[in-house]
């Protein structure tokens, strides 16, 4: 009864706030050209979920919070105004289905595919190798091609590279992306040509980039064919049309014309829970629904409601979308400056605003050119073209890069009530508190007013983030000053300075500001100025956000720079007679990316068909068009649950109870599993079973998995997942390596130790002239593979067998895992596993544990379960790179000579053991890197932490390891005051030094790399020129370094080093090849079906692999430790030289014309034409007892030169230069080894630069404790495209053939991860250069990720020294 009371007045309210209008619930879209009426009931959806739904799987889900891009696509709409289409890339991820309502969609399926061929957009990607795990690709293909459609010039390159930054990729480095979209670029066609390969000053064009590189000049030492096998091609578009923008495909898709036609309504309409979806046109319209609906979200770009909905349970049951409402909608030039709608999106208010500074007076537009430089690094292309002036300042979010500078300008907000009163407000006096702002429940921001400024009135933004592009503020400001002359001086007005990131609201700085009004303009003012910023900007030791320190110092730095900025332009104008000294101007200039060079050097050595030469990776077609599919978009069986798990919320407590009733009463709830369910083992783990999959008593991290509900839909799963109750008694919980050492909490056996020569002998006998010693502390690092972790389980014959689908690298360990924990024989257990879209070690063991957590409901209910992880708990549960901790004692000659190195290395192994033992072992064997050391002692533990268990991650603790033997070494070099670079040098290994853990060395190629190296990147030339450049300014100082590196290729465990494969022929002539080895983006099915074709001397493309499964190959390693290529290419070739034996007789008869022929003769003359392959690694083995043995078949060598510059008063920094040379044998394909080169060097550098794990310890105390708070890409930030380096060089070791692999070739996936290091080394360079102004010359430790914080705490100076002394090092979680 009171639910039908509640029912009847909520639509007696409803009608009151529809008034007289007449409401649509029609509302149609467009999707690639086809018509779609979207249902009623769906407001609760997103774009993304839509067009999933609809089974448009190309578009993917990386994020769910506009963060990476992966749910790109392009939205058109008709401005019935100016009579044209507006084309833009949006995240699906966050768009309201309904808000693209009376648009066109066009996803990456609407571009091509390969039944009507590629997109030229999709095809250039392909070709230039620019997908690897192909995840992203879509994503990337639909920026492009909105930014291509929207244009009517061909954009520039640099208009390219900024149109990407809202699209993360992990794989590639980006370098492939841009060169493949560049030759869209409006540029010089005359180098390019669409037939030769050469440029008119005779140089070659790479045949992937289009752009003159090297490759085609190298030594073709095998050549058989004339020409590589992709075509050189330029495009430009073909027609421009005001309503459709660029064509560049005569198939190109239309702008329907009834959405030109088609009158717009205004729309109500429903969706799940009872949530109203209004989208008004008029104002009044919105101020009816706002009076009756006093609580109603209005909503425009959505991107703050989407994540406060997704993220923060967050519920709003009437939404207001007010994107169609004129009034919210104006933009224009006004007397009294700039009136600007509240629903005025970003992207709008950029473009009118530098039309605004082009045909106005400059001095009138400081503000207005302020904002457009903040708006410049605000946020990516996708969310400015949705995100709004309104929803920015309503949020008002503490970090908001906008509300300084409209206070600081003086902006005006006018404000409208329900009655239609219009007040108008400072922005100055708008924002109250915590995200209030001063809006009553029945009023609208209605629009900004921007005042022009006045001559003599400067305005300037200021903004300092982890990463420079899509990120937000850990600082931010906006300053004023207005002067005027007085007898020749310039005196301060009126002056406003104001922060964002250090309080709750913007802060303005009321005791400087009054300070400095009044006084003449000049550098006196500045300390006094400092002391009182000090005091006016305050942040207590634990406020959110932490950074104390930082925070602080940026607040001062950016003060300075405004005042040098503004002396700087005065000086300019002739207001100043004294301008900035000559090296202070380092202060003021801006960040300004050129366009990104890129060359790639390699020899191919041909070797029969295939092998040797740089084809296109297998499934790039079906990447680039969206065909491929990834476990989310495998179909689901009928009658499928989706899976949420519940998690543990304490990093140690025994668990008293776990209520499950509002769970149940929850819609499409099916049931709650935990481990009293389990019908086998509850205990698993990859060695030892040390882990639950539900942990039953006592949980011992946050995010350990307690039970798993199923329900019908993913959504429905997860709020009933979030009303399980549990209760919790807190234990004490271990925090960090060093908490874990002093109270000796260890996983158990785990201490090892490896002794080359006679350590302390050789400290006592006075050998070493000196003795240095030190701590290294090595930060983690998320995986952030693109396609989170998933699985689709289901039961065949009633639960006799259990299949799967799952994102692995080790389908064994799932079919192990799901087998153990339902009690059933491996036999009855398989996976299957097509591609993943990255994995980088994350899915090696870790990804098992959700497979087996399925498994037990999808038996247990005889139901297919599927579970896809979010972004934030696949972040939260599965674990990533171990941080370590390394101390050294090291002794040495005058000469530099290493004689004596004593080492402690701790890793941070987490609550299970997973494989971190192995990872530690590793670490101890690279603990020499590429240097020879006669007295060694390595000893090493692992360390139980209240975590979640860290795992394999690219390098599995080889580059830790060597990172603590490159900080010893940059510490030996400062104590010599020599160049660390002629310390590595004199200290190189070289064939015949028995290693110490035993083995010999041979075929060492450090020499030679390092060489190579050193000729290339003109290393004396460039310290002489980084030398002159840090002398002339100040504040922004470079820095180089090289870094060397020998990877141990095989897995250290011996047994893992064996590999099967099944090689079919058929009569076609056509060859499927199975291998245990997992496709995951590095190539491996490529490579390896290279292998099988010149094998049987056919093309590539008669060669297949589809899947990995357990049924097919049994017992298969995780593909890992970079082996893959060797050993499953080793075993293919086993299989196919069994076959080709077997065909032998039929063949020599000389008889058949073709392959498919001999096929079909072998198969009626009964010959068997499938064959098992197999490959185990001879004379590896290894012996912890003793601590010797040879554990590696080779070794895989390389080295990195690095330049940066660095901001040294916000600690802002990019690479100038990265120059990297390896030794890949004779590479099977050079296109695939070279993208794993760029990708991992680029993965490297955001491990040792940008990627920042912040977990709740005693360091962290703002954050619970056990919580990851970097858990997602608003907060942790991978590398985006306008990371890499500017100039971006990587060459392949020529005339190296490897003697001990399959074609002479290199293991190359983890050995160049390192190597991003010299990054790391090339900061540290920069920064001793910064202290050496202040006259510190001594060793620093400079841990990694080298974050603006750690750069600019470590640039001592007058004003970091006010907040911290000249030996602080910044709090890191390890
Ligand atoms: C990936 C990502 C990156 C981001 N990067 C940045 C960044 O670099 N810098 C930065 O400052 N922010 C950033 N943001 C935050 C966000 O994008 C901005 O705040 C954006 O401007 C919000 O606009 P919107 O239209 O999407 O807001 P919506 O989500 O639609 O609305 C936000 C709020 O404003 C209210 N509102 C909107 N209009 C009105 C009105 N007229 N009257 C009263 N209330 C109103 C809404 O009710 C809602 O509460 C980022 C967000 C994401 C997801
Ligand atoms: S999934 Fe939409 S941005 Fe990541
Ligand atoms: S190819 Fe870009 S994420 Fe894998």
């Amino acid at each position: 009864m009171g639910s039908i009371t509640k029912a009847a007045e909520e639509e007696r309210a409803a009608a009151v706030a529809e008034g007289e209008e007449e409401w649509s619930d029609e509302a149609v879209v467009y999707v690639n050209g086809v018509r779609r009426v979207l249902p009623d009931g769906l407001a609760h959806l997103t774009l993304l979920q839509y067009l999933r739904d609809i089974g448009l799987r190309g578009t993917k889900l990386g994020c769910g919070e506009g963060g990476c891009g992966a749910c790109t696509v392009m939205v058109s709409c008709y401005d019935r105004t100016t009579k044209k289409s507006q084309h833009f890339a949006i995240n699906a991820c966050l768009a309201p289905l309904y808000s693209v309502e009376g648009m066109h969609i066009i996803t990456v399926e609407g571009l091509g595919d390969r039944q009507r061929g590629l997109h030229p957009v999709q095809e250039s990607l392909a070709n230039a190798h620019g997908s690897q795990c192909g995840f992203c690709t879509p994503g990337f293909v639909m920026s492009m091609y909105a930014l291509l459609r929207s244009s009517k010039q061909p954009p520039t390159e640099d208009q390219i590279e900024d149109s990407l930054a809202g699209n993360l990729c992990r794989c590639t480095g980006y370098r492939p992306i841009i060169d493949a979209f560049r030759v869209f670029a409006k540029t010089d066609n005359s180098v390019y040509t669409n037939s030769s390969s050469e440029n008119t000053n005779g140089q070659a064009i790479c045949p992937s980039t289009g752009k003159p590189c090297s490759c085609r000049n190298e030594a073709d030492v095998n050549a058989n064919e004339s020409s590589l096998s992709l075509p050189v091609k330029r495009y430009s578009p073909c027609s421009y049309n005001e309503i459709d923008g660029n064509a560049y495909d005569e198939r190109e898709l239309i702008f329907p014309p009834e959405l030109q036609l088609r009158k717009v309504a205004p729309l109500k309409l429903n969706g799940f829970d009872g949530i109203r979806w209004y989208r008004p046109l008029k104002l009044k319209q919105v101020l009816n629904l706002k009076s009756c609906y006093p609580d109603a979200k209005l909503v425009i770009g959505n991107s703050e409601v989407g994540v406060e909905t997704k993220f923060k349970n967050a519920q709003y049951k009437v939404m207001i979308s007010v994107t169609h409402v004129p009034e919210l909608n104006i933009l224009e030039a006004k007397e009294d400056g700039i009136q600007i709608g509240s629903s005025v999106r970003l992207a709008q208010l950029q473009n009118f605003l530098k039309r605004v500074i082009v045909e106005r007076e400059s001095h009138e537009t400081s503000s207005c050119q302020a904002i457009v430089r903040q708006l410049k690094w605000f946020a990516g292309t996708q969310i400015r073209n949705v995100a709004s002036v309104g929803g920015n300042i309503c949020t008002a979010s503490p970090i908001s890069d906008l509300n300084p500078l409209w206070i600081a300008t003086g902006a005006r907000f006018q404000i409208i009530d329900v009655r239609g009163n219009v007040r108008t407000t400072l922005a100055k006096d708008f924002f109250l508190g915590y995200r209030k702002v001063d809006i009553k429940p029945d009023e609208i921001l209605l629009s900004v007013i921007l005042p022009w400024t006045r001559p003599l009135e400067y305005v300037k933004e200021f903004k300092q983030a982890h990463r420079r592009e899509d990120d937000i503020a850990l600082v931010n400001a906006g300053m004023r000053v207005y002067l005027r002359e007085a007898e020749g001086n310039q005196i301060i007005s009126d002056v406003s300075i104001v922060y964002g990131g250090v309080a709750v609201v913007p802060l303005r700085a009321p005791k400087t500001e009054s300070f400095l009004t009044g006084k003449k303009w000049g550098s006196g003012l500045l300390n006094d100025a400092f002391d009182l910023l000090k005091e006016d900007i305050p942040l207590s030791e634990n406020a959110p956000g932490g950074m104390i320190e930082f925070r602080r110092s940026l607040t001062l730095s950016f003060f300075f720079k405004f005042f040098l900025s503004v002396t700087h332009e005065m000086n300019i104008k002739g207001l100043l007679k004294d301008g900035l000294h000559g090296t202070h101007l380092s202060a003021v200039q801006s960040y300004s990316r050129p366009v990104t060079v890129a060359t790639q050097g390699y020899e191919m050595v041909r070797q029969g068909t295939s092998v040797g030469q740089p084809m296109v990776h297998m499934s790039a077609m079906l990447q680039v068009t969206g065909e491929a599919e990834y476990t989310d978009d495998t179909p689901t069986p009928p009658n499928t649950l989706h899976a949420a798990l519940v998690l543990s919320k304490k990093a140690h407590a025994r668990i008293l109870s776990i209520d499950d009733s509002l769970a149940k009463s929850s819609p499409g709830f099916a049931g709650l599993f935990l481990s009293k369910d389990v019908p086998g083992a509850n205990h698993t783990g990859p060695i030892i079973h040390d882990e639950e999959v539900f942990a039953s008593e006592v949980v011992t991290c946050v995010g350990q998995i307690i039970g798993i509900v199923v329900a019908d839909t993913h959504d429905n799963a997860k709020n009933a997942a979030n009303k399980v109750h549990i209760e919790y008694s807190e234990l004490p919980a271990v925090l960090s390596i060093e908490e874990a050492v002093k109270v000796g909490s260890f996983h158990p056996n785990t201490k090892k130790c490896l002794v080359k020569g006679d350590v302390e002998k050789c400290f006592l006998l006075g050998a070493c002239d000196r003795v240095i010693s030190g701590e290294v502390r090595v930060g983690g690092q998320e995986h952030f593979y693109m396609e989170p972790q998933g699985t689709l389980v289901w039961p065949v014959d009633s639960g006799n067998e259990i299949h799967m689908v799952s994102s692995t690298q080790a389908p064994q360990k799932h079919q192990k895992y799901v087998a153990n924990v339902l009690g059933l024989p491996l036999s009855k257990v398989v996976c299957k596993t097509k591609r993943i879209g990255g994995g980088f070690g994350g899915k090696e063991t870790r990804a098992a544990i959700y497979a087996a957590a399925v498994a037990v409901p999808s038996y247990c209910l005889r139901r297919p379960v599927k579970l896809i992880l979010d972004r934030d708990i696949d972040m939260v549960t599965s674990g990533q790179r171990h941080s370590f901790l390394g101390k050294y004692k090291v002794g040495f000659t005058n000469d530099g000579k290493i004689l004596a190195v004593d080492l402690e290395i701790y890793n941070n192994g987490g609550n299970s053991l997973d494989l971190s033992l192995a990872v530690l072992e590793r670490a101890m064997l690279h603990s020499d890197n590429v240097y020879d050391i006669s007295n060694i002692r390595v000893s090493g533990q692992v360390c139980f932490t209240n975590f979640p268990s860290n795992t394999a991650f690219r390098g599995f603790g080889g580059p830790q390891g060597m990172l603590i033997v490159e900080n010893w070494i940059h510490h030996m070099a400062t104590e010599l005051q020599r160049s660390p670079e002629e310390i590595k040098e004199l200290n190189f290994h070289d064939d015949g030094v028995v290693l110490h853990y035993g083995q010999l060395l041979k075929n060492c190629r450090i020499g030679s790399v390092w060489n190579e190296l050193k000729a290339s990147c003109n290393f004396m030339e460039a310290r002489k020129a980084i030398s002159c450049f840090n002398a002339n300014n100040r504040w922004r100082k470079r820095g180089i370094a090289m870094v060397p590196t020998k990877f141990g290729i095989s897995f250290t465990a011996k047994f893992m080093n064996q590999a099967g494969a099944l090689v079919q022929v058929y009569t076609d002539g056509t060859v499927l090849v199975t291998h245990g080895g997992v496709e995951m983006g590095q190539g491996l099915h490529t490579k390896v079906a290279q292998v099988a074709a010149t094998s049987f001397n056919i093309p590539l493309s008669s060669v297949f692999i589809s899947e990995t499964s357990t049924d097919k190959v049994p017992n298969a390693s995780p593909t890992a430790a970079s082996a893959s290529s060797d050993l499953y290419g080793a075993a293919v070739l086993d299989a196919c030289q069994q076959i080709k034996a077997r065909m032998e007789p039929i063949a020599s008869r000389g008889t058949h014309n073709s392959f498919a022929e001999l096929a079909q003769a072998c198969y009626m003359e009964r010959v068997d034409l499938s064959a098992h392959g197999f490959y185990a690694t001879p004379d590896i083995g290894f012996d912890w007892t003793t601590g010797k043995g040879s554990p590696f078949h080779y070794f895989t060598y390389g080295a990195a030169f690095a330049e940066v510059e660095i901001d040294t008063l916000t600690g802002d920094f990019h690479t100038r230069t990265a120059d990297v040379v390896m030794d890949l044998g004779f590479s099977i394909n050079p296109a695939i080894d070279i993208g794993q080169i760029e990708g991992a060097f680029i993965q490297g550098l955001g491990w040792v630069a940008m990627e920042e794990l912040k977990w709740g310890d005693d360091n962290h105390k703002w954050i619970r404790p056990g919580h990851l708070f970097t858990s997602g890409p608003g907060s942790y930030k991978i590398p985006s495209v306008n990371d890499i380096p500017l100039n971006f060089k990587v060459s392949l070791l020529k005339g190296v053939p490897n003697p001990k692999v399959i074609h002479s070739s290199k293991a190359v996936g983890e050995p160049p991860f390192f190597l991003g290091s010299a990054v790391l080394f090339a900061i540290k360079d920069a920064i001793f250069a910064a202290r050496a102004e202040e006259g510190y010359s001594d060793w620093f430790p400079l841990d990694n990720p080298a974050t603006p914080e750690r750069i600019r705490m470590a640039c001592v100076d007058s004003i970091t020294k006010k907040f911290a002394d000249v030996y602080y090092r910044p709090k890191l979680s390890v």
